[in-house]
C-alpha cells in the first residue's frame, strides 16, 4: 500500500476545500494507493462531507489525549470520531517547535487517538543543526522510543519522516538521504517487532515524488504546499511509484 497524504495546514476556506473535494471526487487514484487529506479543525465537518462516496480519506491535523477536559484550543478523539475523521497526524514538526508538543505528548496523542480507533501518521524528523551534528538517528530513535514502547504491537501506525530543514523550504533532502535515513528507520522499527510504513515529506513535488516514492521503505509521501491544488494533487498521485 502507498500513501499520498495531504497536509493543509492553516490554509483554505469552507468554499474552496469544497472546490477542491469537489475536483477530488474525480481523482484517478492508482491501485493499491490511499489518498488522505488533512485540512483544519474549521473544514474537517465539510470534508467528510464534500468527501463522502469517492476514495479520498479526511484526517485531522491533532488530536487530544482526552475526551473531554480543560484544554482550550485543542480537538479530543472523540469529537473526531463523531465527525467521521478517519484519523490523525500527531507530531508535526510545526506543532513540536511552535506549539511545544514533546515526544511524551505525542505518544499520549496518538495512544488516545488509536483508543478511538482513529489512525495515526506519526511525524518525526531532525533540524538542520542536529543534521549537521550527525545527530539524526539519536533524534529519531528518541522521538521513536515511547511511540514503540507503548504502541509497538500496533499494526496500523504509518511514520512520516520529514526532516525539518526541508519542509516548506523547497530543500528536498537528496535521494541518497532519503534512501539512508529510511533504511535507518526500518530497521530501528524492525529491531523493536514494528513494521510500519514510513512516509517522506519535506518540499515533495510532483516532479520529485516518483524518485522518492521509489526508494525502498518509502510508502509515499506527507505533502504540504503541493497538496493544496487539485491539480497538483493528481500530478502526485500519478507520480506516485509503487
Ligand atoms: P511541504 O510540507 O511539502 O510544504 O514542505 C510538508 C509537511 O509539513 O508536512
Amino acid at each position: 500500500m502507498k500513501f499520498v497524504a495531504g497536509n493543509w495546514k492553516m490554509q483554505k476556506t469552507r468554499s474552496e476545500a469544497k472546490e477542491f473535494l469537489n475536483k477530488a471526487t474525480q481523482f484517478h487514484i492508482p491501485n493499491k494507493t490511499r489518498a488522505i487529506i488533512a485540512p483544519s479543525p474549521t473544514l474537517l465537518e465539510c470534508s467528510v462531507e464534500s468527501s463522502r462516496g469517492s476514495a479520498i480519506e479526511i484526517f485531522s491535523q491533532n488530536c487530544h489525549w482526552e475526551d473531554s477536559g480543560a484544554f482550550t484550543g485543542e480537538i479530543s478523539p472523540l469529537q473526531l470520531k463523531e465527525l467521521g475523521v478517519k484519523g490523525t497526524l500527531v507530531g508535526h514538526s510545526e506543532r513540536r517547535q511552535y506549539f511545544g508538543e514533546t515526544n511524551e505528548t505525542c505518544v499520549k496523542r496518538c495512544a488516545a487517538a488509536r483508543k478511538h480507533q482513529l489512525e495515526v501518521i506519526f511525524c518525526i524528523g531532525e533540524t538542520q543543526q542536529e543534521r549537521e551534528a550527525r545527530k539524526t538517528e539519536k533524534v529519531l530513535e528518541s522521538q521513536l522510543t515511547g511511540l514503540l514502547k507503548e504502541l509497538a504491537s500496533d499494526p496500523t501506525l504509518i511514520i512520516a519522516y520529514e526532516p525539518v530543514w526541508a519542509i516548506g523550504t523547497g530543500l528536498t533532502a537528496s535521494v541518497e538521504q532519503v534512501r539512508e535515513t529510511h533504511a535507518w528507520i526500518h530497521s530501528f522499527l524492525a529491531k523493536n517487532n514494528a513494521a510500519w510504513p514510513i512516509l517522506y515529506g519535506g518540499s515533495v513535488k510532483p516532479s520529485n515524488f516518483g524518485s522518492l516514492s521509489e526508494l525502498p521503505h518509502v510508502a509515499g509521501g506527507l505533502i504540504g504546499g503541493a497538496s493544496l491544488e487539485a491539480e497538483s494533487f493528481q500530478e502526485l498521485l500519478n507520480s506516485l511509484t509503487h
